[in-house]
């Protein structure tokens, strides 16, 4: 081959290259939350969470009947935890505080000082070794006392949490630059009163709406707090990290239900924020009245909101959270067929179902479409602007303690490339990536049996051993070097 020809062929190469390369700034990081992890669940003066009394007043709830009593031990194992953050050369670690380890009875009164000191130990070592923390403050491990006196249906929620917040800005906005009120508002109202997380309660007609109000106000509130009190001396960021898949038609016809599906489980927790109207998505808000008066009730089973609280929602945000795992398809139910009444489209009429190729992970939910993520990152665009969005999670299941991950290294780079397309194809500003999780831990209602780690972890040793599996070798290598190699052919060296 001539020189020039040679050169050719390198110039494609290169460009290839650079088209394959993140752009400088963004951000790789892992993400865990405080029930899932840390353990030491009445260690010292810790309060009781609604995670605690669900695993010990109704061990059926959890697949396996575990819990979070111990977990990976985080309580007393950070220092490793941090170790693998490192080890992995992530520029951040997101993780989360127990509202109950911090304040055992919920209120600012008591301010728990191991737990404060456990917190403070973990941001200081982390910035030691040169991570950013970003830092959750609610990842749905209520105070029992607070779940009592009515959790997030009661209204004056919004305030006990803003103080929580402003506590937890006090003692930690001096060394945390990023924030997340609230994890997936969705889960914490759907799942939440629907009878699959905690609190457990099945009232997703009423009780479910009403928290999804009073979780907006409560990360607005303490959107407002950090500005005011805390970002003029800190500058850093605040946001909330929402739960959404990527929803498709399944046929042409079922376009109008695709769009009132994505607005009743994903608009009504995104819209009142990010849009410039604020306020419940229009179309969704025109729905729930007509249906509620239907069903005979006085007003709309959706809270409206005052004009003051849709100006405090309005635009309270640093930059859009994103959690994303799966994609599903939607269409009309059929006349005479009524969808499953606890399915999540059954409020509106909507079936939603996967496309036959699409794997299953461990997790029977989470569906591997990778252009799901691309077209998820164009509609956010499309619906708020151009919006900074920070990926707070992604990430894939397996059951077992296989070190040789292939299906999770292949999920992360199929994603990956796909989040790269978004950014330097169709131009979305996705400022950083974060992998869920940094180890295996306890997923919920399916205990131990759904494993996201990209470490492993021995749940049956008291010593809780952490293991790297191939696919964290690969996300340091992607993180590293700021660009995405096909995963077969990189040096897979952590
Ligand atoms: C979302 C949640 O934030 C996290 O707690 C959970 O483990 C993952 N998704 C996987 O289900």
């Amino acid at each position: 081959m001539c020189l020039l020809a040679v050169a050719g062929v390198l110039a494609v190469a290169s460009e290839r290259e650079a088209g394959q390369r993140f752009p400088a700034g963004f951000r790789f990081g892992a993400a865990t939350s405080a029930y899932q992890i840390e353990g030491g669940w009445n260690v010292s003066d810790k309060g009781e969470s609604i995670w605690d009394r669900m695993v010990h007043s109704r061990p059926d709830y959890i697949y396996d009947r575990s819990n979070g009593d111990v977990a990976c031990d985080s309580y007393h194992l950070w220092e490793e935890d941090l170790r693998m953050v490192q080890e992995m050369g992530l520029d951040f670690y997101r993780f989360s505080i127990s509202w109950p380890r911090l304040l055992p009875y919920g209120f600012s009164n008591q301010i728990s000082q191991d737990g404060r000191r456990y917190y403070s130990a973990v941001i200081d070592g982390l910035r030691a070794r040169g991570v950013a923390p970003v830092v959750t403050l609610y990842h749905w491990d209520l105070p029992q006392r607070l779940q009592d006196l009515g959790g997030w249906t009661n209204p004056l929620i919004v305030e006990w949490f803003a103080e929580y917040a402003r506590t937890a800005f006090a003692l930690f906005a001096d060394r945390v630059g990023t924030w997340i009120t609230i994890n997936e508002p969705g889960s914490v109202c759907d799942g939440g009163y629907r009878g699959l997380l905690a609190p457990g309660l099945v009232d997703h007609e009423v009780g479910a709406l009403l928290c999804t109000k009073h979780v907006l106000l409560a990360h607005a509130r303490a959107y407002r707090v950090y500005q005011e009190e805390f970002k003029p001396k800190y500058g850093g960021e605040l946001s909330i990290a929402h739960q959404e898949s990527w929803f498709e038609p399944k046929t042409d016809q079922d376009l109008e239900i695709t769009l009132l599906t994505r607005e009743y489980l994903f608009g009504r927790y995104t819209h009142p924020i990010f849009s410039a109207g604020g306020g419940w998505p229009p179309a969704l808000e025109r729905y729930m009245a007509d249906k509620s008066k239907r069903e005979g009730y006085p007003r709309s089973r959706l809270p409206a909101f005052t004009p003051d609280e849709i100006q405090l929602l309005k635009g309270s945000f640093d930059f859009y959270g994103l959690n994303h795992y799966t994609s599903r398809v939607v269409r009309a139910a059929a006349a005479g067929e009524r969808p499953a009444y606890m399915s999540r489209g059954a409020e509106v009429g909507a079936v939603l179902e996967a496309r036959p190729h699409w794997e299953t992970a461990a997790s029977s939910w989470l569906k591997v479409n990778p252009e799901g993520v691309r077209n998820l990152l164009k509609l956010i665009k499309q619906q708020y602007g151009d919006v900074k969005i920070l990926i707070t999670e992604n990430g894939y299941s397996d059951t077992g303690h296989q070190l040789d991950d292939s299906d999770r290294l292949n999920y992360y780079k199929d994603y990956l490339e796909q989040v790269l397309l978004a950014i330097t194809e169709d131009a979305v500003r996705v400022v950083g990536y974060t992998a869920w999780s940094l180890l295996d831990n306890f997923e919920w209602a399916a205990g131990y049996t759904s494993r996201f780690g990209l470490y492993s972890v021995d749940f049956s040793s008291p010593r809780r051993p952490r293991a790297a599996r191939a696919s964290a070798r690969y996300y340091a290598s992607v993180a590293r070097a700021r660009v995405l190699h096909a995963a077969h052919t990189h040096n897979t060296t952590a």
